[in-house]
Parts: C-alpha cells; structure tokens; sequence
C-alpha cells in the first residue's frame, strides 16, 4: 500500500482496479470500452449535488470552492448518491474552475450565479499569468481520489475537469453567459490569442486529469458544456484542436475518456474525433442518430432530458425504455441524463431510474 501513495503513474492503483469484478471490470468501464456488459450501467451528472438533502445539510456552512479543497467533506459527498441511488459510477465532487483557481486565476463561486472571475481574461499578459499546475497545486484533490478509491471498493470513480472552450468562457466573460459574445468576439477577432488562450487551459486541464489519474479514477469526463454554442466549422477551427490534446494526451493512461457537450447534434462527429471512448449526448438527438454520426468505434452517454424525472413515472418509464432500445443502436452505452440533475430533482425518482434500468436492460450470464 505504501506504494500507491508515492506512485505518480497511477500503475499500482491500475493494477488493483483490475481485478476481476474490480473498478475496471464493471459494467460501467466495460460498457465504455464497448464489451459486453451484465446490464447498461447508469449515473447521473450532477447526481453529487442540490437535489440531496444530506448534500444541502453538508454544504450549509461551507462556501463551494472550500468545500471542493476539504478531502473529507469531498469523499463523503461523492460517496453520498453511490449509497442512495446504487448508480454504477461515482464522479468525484468538483468544479470546473477547480484548475483554473489553481493555476492562480482570481475566481469564486457565486451561490445562484455561478462562477465569477475577479479579472476577466482578455489580453497575451492575462494569458501568461495562468501558471501550469501539478500535483502540489491541488493536493486536496489528489487526497480525495485516494481516499475515494478505497472507500468505493468495485464501484469505479469518474474524474473530470472542463474543456479548454467552457473554461475560455467562464475566463473571458467573467462569469456565466448566454450568448458567449466576448469569448467568440476574442475567437474571431484575435484568432493567436484565443489559440494561446485555449493551449494554455488545455495544458492545464490536462495535468489536472493526469493527477486524477495518478491517483486512481477509473474514467474521465471533459466537460464542454457550451460548446454547443459553435457551429461545426468554428469548433474545428477553434476548439477541436485544444480538446484533441486533453483527450489524445490521455491515450497512454489506459482508461476510458468521456467527452461530453450540451446542444451538439451538429458536432458529435467532430466531438468523437478528439480521442475519446464515450461520447455524450444530450436529449435532442436519438442515441442510434447520434451513433450513426459518431461511428461505430465510440460508445455513447445519455441521454434522458433532466426535465423529465419531473413528469409523471409512467411517462418517465417510457422514456426510459425509448432510450435504453435506442442505445442498442451503438456499440457500448453507459445511461445518464442529457445534462445534469436539477436541483429540484426529487432524489426517489432517480434512484427509481437506476432499478428500472438494471432491471429492464439486464442480459443472462453468458453460458447461463
Ligand atoms: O449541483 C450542485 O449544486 C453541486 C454544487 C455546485 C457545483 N458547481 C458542483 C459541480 C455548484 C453550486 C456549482 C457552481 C457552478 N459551477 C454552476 C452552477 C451555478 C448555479 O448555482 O446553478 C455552474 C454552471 C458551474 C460551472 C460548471 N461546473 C460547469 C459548466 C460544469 C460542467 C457540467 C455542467 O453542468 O455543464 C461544472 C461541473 C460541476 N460542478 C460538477 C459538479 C459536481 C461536475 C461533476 C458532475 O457532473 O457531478
């Protein structure tokens, strides 16, 4: 054991993960790695959060970027849905701006708002000052993982961070936006800037995953939340490059990586061509649609709208069973929302999403 606390490569924890009926043997690792599965594994985005209230008594006192540096109070809410709702996967509690803090960007996060920047970044100098970070930079979260990974035993834990275009917003509007005018303005105005801009978050997405990894999830989720907000040419032009050195620079770590976007009917194929193993869908697009656009060499995540556990159970058990036919479309599915769990959610009808969903998808044992 005392090897896995130095280990810097993740090996020694790989190993172990291994196992049969280990983290890297479940359902939800071999769903993404498109092998046949037991029954299609489920989680939800967002599941660690708002819509549990022994998350909101946790939370009462402690501001959300305080409570992301505390390992104890991380691994307890990570653990918290993995308990209630039995979902096959647990995604370490986090944010997307964790990094970004890190690297040495002023920012907090504003209950109701969201993430505020103190200086918004917008000039080669700002750029420069978003410093590279490693293992030292987020020791807390380095800590969490390792603990986390011995406290959910066979159940995998899922790493994150945002992409290197959701990131750009936040920084350059300053906060949360609808339109992303200032960012797309920088894009289309200073094309080497916002290059330079991007390089940088992804460099810095990238150690940040590399530190997950060391320290023993067993996937990775990229977050590009707004990237929707692109048409497919620019993503190309602008993005796709950026998320491609995150997701292909994981390629050597061995684990399945996960690319997730809101609004991207019209980039899954692009989405899929930056190295990753799952692609994320949200409502809008069937998952048999979505895999024709993606190829038959990438499972897909998805893709229940969250506004739907908000209808009546008959109504959600259709969906249900629409979406679990629909991904027999595609080589592997892992089930999910199309986005993340409101925080009005009410937490009984997720859990009773996870049973429907073991229960409808379940398949014999091979040779039974
Ligand atoms: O759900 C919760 O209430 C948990 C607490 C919380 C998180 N982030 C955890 C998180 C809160 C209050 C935030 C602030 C925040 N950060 C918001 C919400 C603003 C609000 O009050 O409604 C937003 C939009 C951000 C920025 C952000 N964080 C983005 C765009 C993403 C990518 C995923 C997405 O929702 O589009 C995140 C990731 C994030 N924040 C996770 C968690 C637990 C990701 C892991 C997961 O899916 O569980």
């Amino acid at each position: 054991m005392a090897a896995m606390t130095t280990d810097t490569t993740g090996a020694a924890a790989r190993d172990d993960a291994s196992r049969p009926g280990g983290p890297a043997d479940s359902p939800f690792v071999r769903a993404c790695r498109r092998q046949p599965v037991p029954h299609t594994p489920v989680w939800f985005m967002r599941q660690a959060g708002r819509s549990l209230p022994e998350y909101r008594e946790i939370r009462a006192n402690v501001a959300m970027l305080e409570s992301c540096r505390r390992p104890d109070l991380v691994t307890e809410i990570t653990l918290q849905p993995v308990r209630r709702h039995k979902v096959d996967a647990a995604i370490l509690f986090s944010d997307i701006v964790v990094p970004v803090a890190a690297a040495g960007v002023d920012l907090d996060i504003v209950p109701g708002t969201g993430p505020v920047v103190a200086e918004p970044v917008r000039t080669a100098a700002d750029v420069q000052r978003i410093r590279p970070i490693g293992r030292d930079d987020v020791p807390y979260v380095d800590e969490a993982v390792r603990m986390l990974v011995k406290e959910l035993g066979d159940t995998p834990l899922i790493g994150f961070a945002g992409a290197p275009f959701t990131l750009a917003s936040y920084l350059v509007e300053g906060g949360p936006s609808r339109n992303h005018v200032k960012t797309k303005a920088l894009m289309y105005g200073d094309p080497e800037l916002w290059h330079a801009l991007a390089g940088r978050l992804a460099e810095v997405t990238l150690a940040f995953l590399r530190v997950q990894i060391a320290a023993g999830v067993s996937a990775v989720q990229l977050f590009d939340s707004w990237a929707g907000a692109l048409s497919e040419a620019d993503y190309r032009r602008f993005v796709l490059p950026h998320s491609t050195t995150v997701l292909s620079g994981l390629a050597d770590a061995g684990i399945p990586r996960i690319h997730f976007g809101v609004g991207t009917a019209e980039l899954l194929g692009a989405m899929g061509e930056a190295g990753a193993d799952v692609v994320g869908v949200d409502w809008r697009t069937p998952l048999d649609v979505a895999t024709r656009r993606i190829g038959p060499d990438k499972a897909v995540q998805g893709n229940l709208d969250p506004c739907l556990l908000f209808a009546p159970w008959p109504v959600i058990e259709a969906e249900v069973r629409r979406i679990l036919d629909e991904g027999r479309a595609a080589p592997g599915h892992v089930f999910n929302l199309g986005h993340g769990v409101l925080p009005e959610t009410d937490p009984e009808v997720l859990t009773r999403v996870v049973a429907l969903v073991h229960e409808l998808s379940a398949r014999p044992a091979e040779g039974a």
